[in-house]
């Protein structure tokens, strides 16, 4: 078998550790910069040119695509898909995931829980928008936002319309939803591979900060997953299409709520945070299918 993990260098780590899982199950396995990469397309002929020559075919691909450079990631993992590679992560499912607003749609329309979100045109008025949610406060998020940038606490009214007035001159997409004040800047990372939580890990934000990103400073601790919301992870990377995600989830009142579906979920967090060897589980995952 012949896998290539789509990644932009070899020294980052998650592409490091399912370099070196991928040799240890003796798989052929190339780092493949996508950023490098052209497609070419006729009638009969469709290839992905790297560095002036055509690549070879895959019978796999892991792709590790951030979300700046979506489009270009995408576009190579539709052509590599369609020349014949399987992909636990296809470029739809990772479009869809990338969208938050699409994801929440999604999510909700399968019946899994997520917190109460609204959206309207951007001529409309936020106040509307505020009181669908539960009113202030409110968070507003960037819609293609990521690593906690673009994700804002407004404390009463008038600042979430100052900040959907911001977003609006600049053209951006955003959402509003609940703030769910009882996770107090914890939430859960789930990390699904196939059909299964292969580890888990809670993320605290700092003192005095909501979100709990790690690039904002968050910090990790190794949990055991919890059966309920195990299973609302696995359903929520099967109804985006991803057979490898990482499923954030927030505890609320509720009950737990999805917040996010990453696509390329980072390893060296939940490696380092449970000791468990996450890479390996992965490239088994691309190997068995
Ligand atoms: N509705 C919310 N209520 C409470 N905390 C939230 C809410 N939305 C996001 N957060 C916090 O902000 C962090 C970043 O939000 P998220 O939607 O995952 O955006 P990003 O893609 O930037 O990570 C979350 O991990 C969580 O800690
Ligand atoms: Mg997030």
């Amino acid at each position: 078998m012949r896998l290539a993990i789509l990644s932009q260098s070899r020294r980052l780590y998650s592409t490091h550790r399912l370099l070196a899982a991928a040799r240890r199950e003796r798989i052929e396995a190339h780092v493949v910069d996508y950023l490098e990469c052209r497609v070419r397309m006729t009638t009969d002929r469709l290839e992905v040119v790297s560095r002036g020559k055509p690549l070879s075919s895959f019978d796999a691909i892991i792709p590790r695509v951030p979300s700046s450079e979506t489009a270009q990631g995408c576009m190579i993992v539709r052509q590599l898909e369609h020349l014949g590679a399987r992909s636990p992560n296809g470029a739809d499912a990772i479009e869809r995931s990338r969208d938050k607003l699409r994801a929440m749609q999604d999510l909700g329309a399968a019946g899994l829980p997520i917190p109460p979100t609204a959206v309207a045109h951007p001529a409309r008025e936020t106040r509307d928008l505020v009181e669908d949610v539960g009113g202030a406060p409110v968070v507003v998020k960037l819609i293609e936002g990521t690593q906690g940038v673009g994700v804002i606490l407004c404390e009463t009214l008038q600042a979430a319309e100052a900040v959907v007035d911001a977003i609006r001159s600049l053209r951006g997409r955003y959402l509003v939803q609940r703030f769910i004040a009882e996770a107090r800047g914890s939430d859960l990372r789930y990390f699904v591979v196939g059909d299964t939580v292969v580890a888990a890990m809670r993320r605290t934000a700092q003192p005095g900060e909501f979100r709990s990103n790690l690039h904002r400073g968050g910090e990790v601790e190794g949990i055991a997953p919890d059966p309920d919301e195990a299973a609302i992870a696995v359903r929520a990377a099967k109804t985006l299409g991803l057979g490898v995600a990482g499923v954030d989830l927030l505890r609320s009142e509720d009950g737990p709520m999805l917040l996010e579906v990453n696509s390329s979920p980072g390893l060296e967090g939940i490696e380092k945070a449970t000791g468990i060897d996450v890479a390996r589980a992965i490239v088994r995952h691309v190997a068995q299918r």
